[in-house]
């Protein structure tokens, strides 16, 4: 791959697009999204021009061999691409034909847990005196009988399955169907070591590492503190179920490992994230980012917003990078959080926030075409979160229903029937209109991201509030050697005047970018006047 020389590494400056591979395109018409799909369509992520999305990488959420109780997160061969996606073959077409438009792919790692039919689960639960007995955790019951302690399930229950055969318990932090691996093993961590290298030698660009923070539990299994909450996980501090001390030696050794085949990186999801932890577990000689998710639970308020920024600023430093996100394949999309008549001119502002932050952002498929949750009936409910807390929460299927791609059958996503479905707006929101439709969320997402693209302000520059008490929108500068950028932004339906708390470094602005295109009117001076919903990318001189 040609790469311009630049300061800072490409995780760093590019944009991250989260492609869910079975609801991306169905190039077989089973329903369900594969590898031939996303080939047939990485021009629209990224063909070289800004007819295009514009994206730097894909991560692509889990494509092994899996019984999908939880639709790939639940591997049993992390060698194999699963029959359903395509072959290996595939996935070396897909590597290859991402780098010639010069996107990199992140592949998707489990690995606090595999499959129950994982081989290594298999030969682990034969019998006690297993060479893998101690590869997962196995416990006996307490002499009066049951689990060893209290602690619960993410997806509600014990997490402590019993095995009448072998008459101990194992743990599993979600389903029992996801054993979880015992990471004090040191065969456990060469054979990890082994499916990095794999993929790695064969030109994955990095790894997004599931629930990163979880691979070890206290060894000698205390109970968690008691806490406020609304399900059996949420009534416990989970101090001693996840962030043990061990995880730092881990990071080392896999940084080291991925850092010797150059320039790649792994980014790490966290469960119960906080700026805090992603400064302890980010930087050299650790993982290259984690995701933050601060911002996904944020009301509709700029002050919110804000805080969230600061908190993560505040705790990374200027050395520290962040990677925020706006949705994911587990979370409510954006449209649906902040719903209403208004809800797409939201997607914009929010979508200018995330693109001109500082730190990696990540786009979840879909967001860029404003889509909302899709209705899924209980008949049709597959994700076993929402089976089990149906009605209560719906679980995480309507975040994950097909990418609508036209408005013919199908959405243009399978000729078959879909494995979820489609949108009922997908007549409306679907790529094709929206690429003909300069002023709909997908152009704007796209004008951004390639403004971002050719601003080092933008995307590698220092970020400054220059509100300290936000209440109608957002100001802020992004500094570079060379550039300033301001960025503002107005909330709400009615018109605002941001008054700026400090003076500007110039007074000649150049408008590069908004969501009123043609409004050449916007003073520049201590207060900013915004129309409804306005959002202004304006570049100082200097
Ligand atoms: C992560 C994934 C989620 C999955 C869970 C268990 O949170 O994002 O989809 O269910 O881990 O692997
Ligand atoms: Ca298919």
């Amino acid at each position: 791959m040609v790469e311009a020389p630049e300061s800072l590494p490409w995780w760093k400056r590019g944009v991250i697009y989260q492609v869910y591979p079975r609801s991306f395109a169905d190039s077989n018409g089973d329903g369900i999204g594969d590898l031939g799909g996303i080939l047939a369509h990485l021009d629209y992520l990224n063909d070289g021009t800004p007819a295009s999305l514009g994206t730097d990488a894909i991560w692509l959420s889990p494509i092994f061999a899996s019984p999908a109780y939880d639709f790939g997160y639940d591997v049993s061969n992390y060698n194999e691409v699963d029959p359903l996606f395509g072959r290996l073959a595939d996935l070396d077409e897909l590597i290859r034909q991402a780098h010639e438009r010069g996107m990199r792919i992140i592949l998707d790692l489990a690995l606090n847990h595999t499959s129950h039919l994982h081989p290594w689960f298999d030969e682990s639960r034969a019998s006690r005196t297993s060479p893998k007995r101690d590869w997962y955790l196995w416990q006996d019951a307490r002499p009066r009988g049951g689990p060893p302690n209290h602690w619960q399930s993410v997806f509600g229950g014990r997490a402590w399955q019993w095995d009448p055969a072998t008459t101990q318990f194992y743990y599993h932090m979600f389903l029992p169907q996801q054993p979880d691996l015992n990471w004090r093993n040191p065969q456990v961590r060469e054979e990890i070591e082994k499916v990095m290298r794999f993929w790695l030698e064969r030109g994955v660009d990095g790894f997004r590492l599931d629930v990163v923070n979880a691979y070890f539990k206290d060894a000698q299994l205390r109970d968690n503190p008691f806490h406020w909450g609304l399900r059996a996980y949420d009534r416990q501090v989970h101090a001693y179920d996840a962030d043990q001390p061990e995880l730092l030696s881990v990071y080392a050794e896999m940084r080291k490992l991925v850092d010797e085949y150059g320039d790649r990186m792994v980014v790490g999801e966290l469960l119960r994230g906080s700026p805090k932890k992603i400064w302890r577990y980010c930087g050299a000689g650790r993982l290259h980012l984690a995701f933050s998710f601060d911002l996904i639970s944020c009301g509709w308020n700029p002050l919110a917003f804000q805080r969230a920024i600061l908190a993560c600023e505040q705790a990374l430093g200027p050395e520290g990078w962040p990677c925020y996100a706006l949705g994911n394949h587990d979370v409510s999309r954006l449209v649906s959080r902040y719903p209403g008549r208004h809800a797409l001119e939201r997607a914009k502002v929010a979508a200018a926030l995330l693109l001109t932050l500082r730190g990696t952002p990540c786009l979840y498929q879909g967001e860029e075409l404003g889509m909302k949750d899709g209705l899924v009936p209980r008949g049709k409910i597959r994700d076993p979160a929402g089976k089990r807390y149906w009605p209560l929460y719906p679980g995480r299927d309507p975040t994950r229903t097909p990418l609508p791609w036209s408005d013919g059958p199908g959405a243009g996503f399978t000729n078959g029937d879909p494995w979820l479905p489609i949108n009922p707006d997908f007549r409306s929101v679907n790529v094709a209109r929206e690429l003909e439709d300069p002023h709909s969320v997908l152009s704007f997402y796209r004008r951004l991201i390639w403004l971002r693209r050719s601003s080092k302000a933008l995307n590698s520059g220092s970020f400054r509030s220059l509100l300290k008490n936000p209440k109608g929108g957002l100001a802020y500068l992004r500094e570079s050697e060379e550039e300033t950028v301001l960025v503002a932004m107005n909330f709400y339906q009615r018109p605002t005047q941001l008054v700026l708390d400090e003076d500007l470094p110039t007074s000649q602005w150049e408008w590069r970018l908004g969501t009123h295109p043609g409004r050449s009117g916007l003073q520049v001076g201590n207060t900013l006047s915004l129309l409804p919903y306005e959002v202004c990318i304006l570049q100082g001189a200097r």
